[in-house]
């Protein structure tokens, strides 16, 4: 599956274009006013089961999901994808146009590796360390965790650092994009890290992108981390993540703390499938390193950050990522759809965290991670804490908070008993709530029912397509008559961009160029595709009938999904639909017929001809 396909089949188009857009639901269907022109009712429309969306008011454009977001923010297809990409947590090759930096990246990760290995040698040799060293022991770090982590020490001093790179041949402005050293007033720089106990921080693929600097005595802040960089984002990395990859994937659980020293405690005490959000609430793109791992994922919170508003947040993120979307990702763990997602809560007793208590006693660490509560529970807990259940609006607080999660609970008992208690807490009949509910999950199910009914549509081939380009790839001479192609043509996102590139690039060469890393791929099949020997006009002719049978295509589709929309007004009775549109649009509907036409007519005298 290549990452479109993948992208597409993470991210639901109804959801990409509802950040831009107020989407109402029409039938199976989502309408709104067109984002692209002005209009007074709307003709735009998303359909979900396709992943398309099309303008059938005066613009008449319509695409993907990437193409939405390209002509949305005026992005290439690169940044789109891009975008995406990274709200789908799907990872990319880096970017084709930059092998340069390419380059400049990987220099980044040498010299943090570097400076990693300096502060290593020093920690475990230099006399100066021996505060840092002391500290560690202090607190239980032993030698074999020290090594592991790479742990180390920064001298309490302006240059040493610098100076130390500079000696080994790097230069003053790499330092400086690496985040390791900062401009000194008046010019030149200096070390960002002074006397502290530094700590490595590796990405998945286990290359150093940053540090965390503790400091050894009270100054402040207690932690120093590395600026963001080009390979540094500390919202995006887990830390420990490298080391328990392994254990996260055997062990069927991933384990999220707070802290730098959490995790090494837990890998110290055998437990390597635990990671650290470095302090920051939870973000989609941490949720996503770990959704590739395992479907499990429980999280250790303090129980003072436990109920406020950035942990909530962070929870809900992780909740979306690890309940509702696993149905729609089936191969995902190359099961089945009936995979749920299993996220549970550690709340840790007050005032302690998880360093503290594996230090204390590591069964007990390892008591709290059985009996982890169920993400309801701790929700139960967490909203009711904040509201007086005696108000009759804090009651529906509750209610509108909590039903969501009751009605996406899989069991059916399990179900049942939460919505009693829910009832009990708020004093409403259970019978009212289930209504709610019934009402919830008819929308739930017509949702999951689309996705179902997703003929795989997204990674669905398009044959006429790829023969068509690889005739164009293959037979340059061809260019000019090719350049009758419709961008519209292409329903595939890889061929369409291929095809946009195409139109701009005289040479095959130039077009690897130009295209983005992702694609590349797709233009070598095409490139290598064994097309049946013929004649110059042979090719000619192929082509020309390829013209055809696309532009045939597009006007099916778009008639298609006319007739559904219009079936559906009427089956519906959608009264808004009803009153203007459909008028037009069974007009509309009528010109791809009269187009097709023309089109058939076109090639049957063409047939004819030869
Ligand atoms: P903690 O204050 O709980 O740190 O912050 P800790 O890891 O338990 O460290 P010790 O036990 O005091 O040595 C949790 C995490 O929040 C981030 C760090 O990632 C830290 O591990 N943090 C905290 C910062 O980035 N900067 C700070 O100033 C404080
Ligand atoms: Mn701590």
């Amino acid at each position: 599956m290549s990452v479109i396909d993948e992208i597409k089949q993470r991210l639901d188009i109804v959801d990409v274009v509802s950040d831009y857009v107020a989407l109402k639901k029409s039938g199976r269907n989502f309408k709104a006013l067109c984002p692209f022109h002005q209009e007074k009712t709307p003709s735009f429309f998303v359909f979900p089961e396709r992943g398309s969306w099309h303008c059938f008011g005066s613009c008449g454009s319509g695409g993907d999901m990437f193409s939405f977001v390209m002509k949305k923010e005026g992005m290439d297809f690169g940044e789109a994808l891009r975008l995406l990409a990274d709200r789908a947590g799907v990872t990319l090759m880096p970017k084709g146009k930059e092998r340069a930096e390419d380059k400049q990246i990987e220099g980044l990760y040498q010299i943090n590796e570097a400076a990693a290995h300096y502060y290593h040698h020093l920690l475990l040799n230099a006399k100066a360390a021996e505060m840092a060293r002391s500290h560690l022991s202090g607190r239980g770090v032993s030698q074999e965790i020290m090594e592991s982590f790479q742990l180390g020490f920064s001298p309490d001093s302006w240059d040493a650092l610098r100076q130390h790179l500079l000696d080994k041949g790097y230069g003053e402005d790499e330092l400086m994009a690496a985040g390791l050293v900062i401009k000194k007033e008046g010019g030149g720089s200096r070390d960002l890290f002074r006397n502290r106990l530094m700590i490595p921080i590796r990405n998945d693929g286990g290359r150093v992108a940053g540090f965390g600097a503790r400091a050894l005595d009270d100054t402040i802040p207690k932690y120093l981390n590395s600026p963001q960089t080009a390979i540094f984002d500390k919202s995006g990395i887990l830390y420990g993540i490298d080391r328990a990859k392994g254990a996260i994937r055997e062990r069927g659980l991933a384990i999220i703390v707070e802290g730098y020293m959490d995790v090494l405690a837990a890998h110290q005490c055998g437990m390597a499938n635990v990671v650290a959000s470095m302090g920051t609430s939870l973000t989609q793109k941490q949720v996503a390193i770990i959704k590739r791992l395992t479907k499990n994922l429980t999280l250790a919170l303090d129980a003072d950050a436990a109920g406020d508003e950035a942990t909530l947040r962070g929870l809900e993120l992780a909740r979306q990522a690890f309940s509702e979307r696993l149905t729609s990702m089936p191969d995902w763990l190359g099961g089945t759809s009936k995979l749920r997602g299993n996220l549970r809560i550690i709340l840790l007793p007050r005032g302690k965290d998880p360093d503290e208590v594996i230090r204390e006693d590591p069964e007990a660490w390892q008591r709290l991670v059985d009996e982890a509560s169920p993400l309801v529970d701790y929700f139960f807990k967490a909203v009711t804490s904040r509201l007086d259940l005696t108000k009759e609006e804090d009651k529906a607080v509750a209610a509108e908070q909590l039903l969501p999660l009751i009605s996406e609970i899989e069991d059916g008992v399990e179900r049942a008993l939460y919505l009693k208690r829910l009832a009990g807490l708020v004093g409403v009949d259970e019978k009212a709530l289930r209504d709610q509910w019934a009402e919830r999950r008819r929308t739930k199910r017509e949702k999951a029912g689309q996705k179902v009914s997703l003929p795989s549509d997204s990674s669905m081939r398009h044959p006429l397509e790829e023969y068509c380009l690889s005739l164009l790839l293959q037979h340059p001479e061809l260019r000019s008559k090719g350049s009758e192609l419709l961008p519209d043509y292409f329903e595939g996102t890889e061929n369409r961009e291929l095809f946009l590139a195409w139109r701009h690039c005289p040479s095959v060469e130039m077009l690897h160029q130009s295209l983005d890393a992702n694609l590349h791929e797709h233009l070598d099949s095409l490139m290598k595709r064994v097309l049946p020997p013929a004649s110059e006009r042979e090719h000619e002719t192929a082509l020309a009938d390829c013209l055809r049978r696309l532009g045939e295509q597009r006007l099916r589709r778009l008639k298609a999904l006319e007739e559904m929309l219009i079936s559906e007004a009427e089956s519906e009775g959608d009264k808004n639909l009803i009153k203007e549109p459909v008028e037009t649009l069974l007009q509309k509907a009528l010109e791809p017929s009269t187009q097709l036409k023309d089109v058939f007519e076109k090639g049957k005298r063409r047939g004819a001809q030869q």
